[in-house]
This record gives C-alpha cells, sequence and structure tokens, in this order.
C-alpha cells in the first residue's frame, strides 16, 4: 500500500496553482444524466472520486470522452440503460447520491444504494428522500436500496423547508425539481458555492432557477434541458489546505486561480491568526489587503482565473477559536487542517464542529506527533506547542488525512502517512504541488 513520507520542517514558498472543485465536479457530472444532449465540463480535477463518478455514470449509460486539447469532458446521456446504483460503487463513495435525483426526474424512477455512514459521522439521507416525496416521487428502502418511482405523469413542484442546509440534498431536489412540472421552492437551501455552481450549470442547460446563492431557490419546471459548457469553480478547500501549508511552515504561499469570496469566513479565521492574506492580481504585484476590499471583490468572483490570494506568516501564529457552520461559515471541509495549525499556536484554540457529529478522528494521530489536544464533546481544546514532531501516522478521512501532512510538513524529522488513498480522493497531485514549494514529500510502495 501506498504512503506518504515528509521531512518536516522546511519552510514552503511558491506558488499553488488550485485545481477544480471536486465537490462541484460530482454533482455536475450527474446533472449529464437530465439531458440527452452533451454535457461539456472544463476544469474537472483528476481524482479518484470522479473517476468512480464516472464510472457510475458510464454504468447508467452515459457516455463519458475527454478532450486533450481543451482538457474538457464530454458527458452524453443519449439514453439512460440502467436506472440501479449499485452497492458496489455507492460504497465506495457516497456523494454517488446525487445520481438519485436527476435520474428519478429522467427516467421517473431510480434506484441507489443507501450510501450508509463513513467515518465522519452516520450521514442520513433522510432529507434527500423526503424532499424527492414531497415532489410526489413514491420511496422505498428494500434490502438496502433507495427505490424511487414517479407519478405517471412526473415530479410536481412544490414547497420544500429543508430541517438542515444540506449540500447534496438541496443538489439532488434542485436536480429533481428542474424537469417537475410547475414550481418547485426550496427554503433554507445549501448555499455552498458548489450548490451554486450546478445550479448555474442547469440554467445554461435551459432549467430555470432563481435565488440562486440565497437559501430560497424558486425552480419552474422544464420538460427538457439541453446540452450546455461549463467552467468548474476552483476548489475552495484545496485553496485553504495550500493556504495552511505556507502558514504553519511559516512559509509564503501564492495560490493561483482562487474565488476569494468563496473562503470569506476561513481568510477571516487566518488573518485572525496573525498570517497576512492578500489579493494578487498578477505574477509580483499585491493589489489588496483583505479587509480592505471587501465589496470590490464581489464583482471580480466571475474572473477567478486571473486573481490569486498570498500568504505570508509572522513571528508567531496566534490561538483562534472557530466553529464550522454551513456556508458562509467556517467550511468543516478545512476544520482538521485549521486545527493541525492551531497546534502551533502560541496560546490555545477552541475548535468547535457543528456540522458533523464525528469529525475529530484526526486529533488522536496529531496528538501522535506531540501535539496538545483534548476533546470535549463537539469541540477540541489546542494547546500550542513549540514543536510538532514527526511520527507514522494513519488517513482515516479526506479531511483528516491531509491535516496530517499539513502536520507532517511542519514536524521535525520524518512522518509517514499511510492510507494515502484518502487523500487521493480529493487532492490532485498533492506531492508535486507540495514539491515545487520546496518541500521534502514523497510517495512511496
Ligand atoms: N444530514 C442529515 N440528513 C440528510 C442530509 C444530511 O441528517 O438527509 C446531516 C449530515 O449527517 C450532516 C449534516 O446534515 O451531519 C450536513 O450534511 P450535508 O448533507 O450538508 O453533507 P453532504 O452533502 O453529505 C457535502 C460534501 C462534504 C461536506 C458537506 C458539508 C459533497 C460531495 N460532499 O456532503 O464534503 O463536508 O457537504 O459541507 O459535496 C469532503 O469533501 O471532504 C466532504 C466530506
Amino acid at each position: 500500500m501506498e504512503k506518504i513520507v515528509i521531512s518536516g520542517g522546511k519552510p514552503l514558498c511558491g506558488r499553488v496553482k488550485v485545481s477544480g472543485a471536486k465537490n462541484a465536479s460530482l454533482p455536475l457530472m450527474a446533472a449529464s444524466i437530465l439531458s440527452d444532449e452533451p454535457l461539456v465540463l472544463h476544469n474537472i480535477p483528476k481524482l479518484s472520486d470522479i473517476t468512480l463518478m464516472a464510472e457510475l455514470l458510464t454504468h447508467h449509460g452515459v457516455h463519458i470522452s475527454y478532450d486533450a486539447a481543451t482538457q474538457a469532458y464530454t458527458f452524453a446521456a443519449l439514453s439512460i440503460i440502467d436506472t440501479t446504483a449499485p452497492y458496489e460503487i455507492v460504497s465506495k463513495m457516497r456523494a454517488s447520491i446525487v445520481v438519485l435525483g436527476p435520474m428519478l426526474a429522467r427516467c421517473g424512477e431510480a434506484t441507489v444504494s443507501l450510501p450508509g455512514g463513513c467515518a465522519i459521522g452516520t450521514r442520513p439521507v433522510n432529507m434527500h428522500i423526503d424532499g424527492l416525496r414531497a415532489l410526489g416521487a413514491t420511496v422505498s428502502i428494500e434490502n438496502g436500496y433507495i427505490h424511487a418511482k414517479a407519478p405517471k405523469e412526473g415530479l410536481v413542484g412544490t414547497t420544500i423547508i429543508l430541517p438542515f442546509a444540506t449540500v447534496t440534498g438541496t443538489e439532488n431536489i434542485l436536480m429533481a425539481a428542474v424537469l417537475a412540472r410547475g414550481q418547485t421552492i426550496i427554503k433554507n437551501a445549501a448555499k455552498e458555492p458548489e450548490v451554486c455552481d450546478l445550479a448555474k450549470c442547469l440554467v445554461k442547460m435551459g432549467a430555470h432557477v432563481e435565488g440562486i446563492g440565497t437559501d430560497t431557490l424558486v425552480i419552474s419546471g422544464r420538460t427538457h434541458l439541453n446540452g450546455a459548457t461549463h467552467h468548474v469553480i476552483p476548489d475552495r478547500i484545496e485553496a485553504a489546505t495550500y493556504a495552511i501549508a505556507g502558514a504553519i511552515t511559516y512559509g509564503d504561499i501564492i495560490l493561483e486561480g482562487v474565488v476569494f469570496d468563496d473562503l470569506l469566513a476561513f481568510w477571516d479565521s487566518l488573518l485572525k491568526a496573525g498570517v497576512t492574506v492578500e489579493k494578487v492580481e498578477s505574477e509580483n504585484a499585491a493589489i489588496s489587503s483583505v479587509t480592505a476590499h471587501a465589496e470590490h471583490r464581489r464583482d471580480e468572483a466571475t474572473n477567478f482565473l486571473q486573481f490569486g490570494v498570498g500568504i505570508r506568516v509572522p513571528a508567531e501564529i496566534k490561538g483562534v477559536d472557530i466553529m464550522t457552520e454551513p456556508y458562509p461559515g467556517f467550511p468543516t471541509d478545512a476544520q482538521a487542517q485549521f486545527m493541525a495549525l492551531m497546534t502551533r499556536c502560541d496560546g490555545a484554540a477552541m475548535i468547535t464542529e457543528t456540522v458533523f457529529e464525528n469529525r475529530f478522528m484526526h486529533v488522536s494521530e496529531l496528538c501522535r506527533m506531540c501535539a496538545n489536544i483534548t476533546i470535549h464533546n463537539t469541540s477540541a481544546l489546542v494547546r500550542g506547542v513549540d514543536q510538532l514532531v514527526g511520527a507514522t501516522v494513519m488517513a482515516t478521512d479526506l479531511r483528516a488525512s491531509v491535516s496530517l501532512v499539513l502536520a507532517g510538513l511542519a514536524a521535525k524529522g520524518e512522518t509517514t502517512i499511510q492510507r494515502v488513498y484518502h487523500i487521493d480522493r480529493g487532492y490532485e497531485r498533492i506531492e508535486q504541488k507540495l514539491q515545487t514549494c520546496g518541500a521534502m514529500i514523497e510517495r512511496v510502495r
């Protein structure tokens, strides 16, 4: 099994190009099911989760091709030949659940293996199911599978109030509603940039969706969606991870291709920790500090490819309390990485996880690297230590694993991270990107 070996303690300096967002790409790929015309997607990252989604879509009958010249993938769902998402694929990637809504809407039926729990929580899909039921579907659970069937005349629009702003739940209901009859209103919808990216692509496909970026989505159903071409947004969590790689090693990193607004709560916490975060327009020009241009930034979000963010670190990192929340709050997907940073802080930090019930699996591994962290229910109290020390540690889920990479970059001596396949689910060419900034990191068998 592959391992990552890091010789830590070296400040990282250089530029990192941020890849396309995994959590935007996955539902966008599933959206291809909604039309018999091709959907062309640019900026899809090369990740094992993307390969799994491609495998699932191929199983359903979607023809996928790649154009090396434009680096775009085309998804052509001329006909859906199998409406069952099998356990063998769904059990490897719970995001497979996002085929449920579009397949039900397009084919009138869908059978998807129940994803089950995972390392970060039980993660039920009751809100997805309740939403589809509200649109008129009959849904039953048998032998570990969700069986959903639309009425003969198709799904019917209605008002759905989500008890929690679930990300993939909102995406599933949205993709079902774009082909339902009449109007659907989703209240307390998730506002994550990945949800907005999906909604914008659906609009390009001919869907009528209003309220994108707010917690109320108003959808007027269509009988048919067309093909479209779409550019996937940059991965804000990957950007946050490399920002911390710079900060935790007291380095100087420039992130290329970030939508600054998508990470405001995160930048704010970094700033409070004493890290300098600057918007950078071109090779060397720092154009503004984070706080000075908050309004100006909003208009520029669509031009994300031109902009970067520079990270610089002062003599000491201050302890900062954070609490994870749905967007626009501090992202749960950056909690483990921020905790790694706080292990080096001057003082202490309280890190509270409110989105998932079991997302502290990295704590015991960080403590094996001499971090000082104690868990109190949904909070972790991190007391800064002078020095992390390399150790052999084990990855348990995607973000927990990458927090160990970050700790390893800062630690004295050698860190070996096992079960690297977790990292490959969400980080494209992580060793190469870090090596470019001077990290001593390699993958070994
Ligand atoms: N929840 C329910 N019932 C539901 C749906 C959700 O109780 O029907 C609960 C979950 O158990 C959890 C909370 O609501 O406690 C939030 O879950 P949400 O549905 O928003 O998460 P998700 O859609 O399953 C996506 C991302 C996650 C990310 C979360 C939160 C994708 C493919 N996955 O998951 O990404 O952590 O939103 O932002 O978009 C990752 O990339 O590492 C990752 C885990």
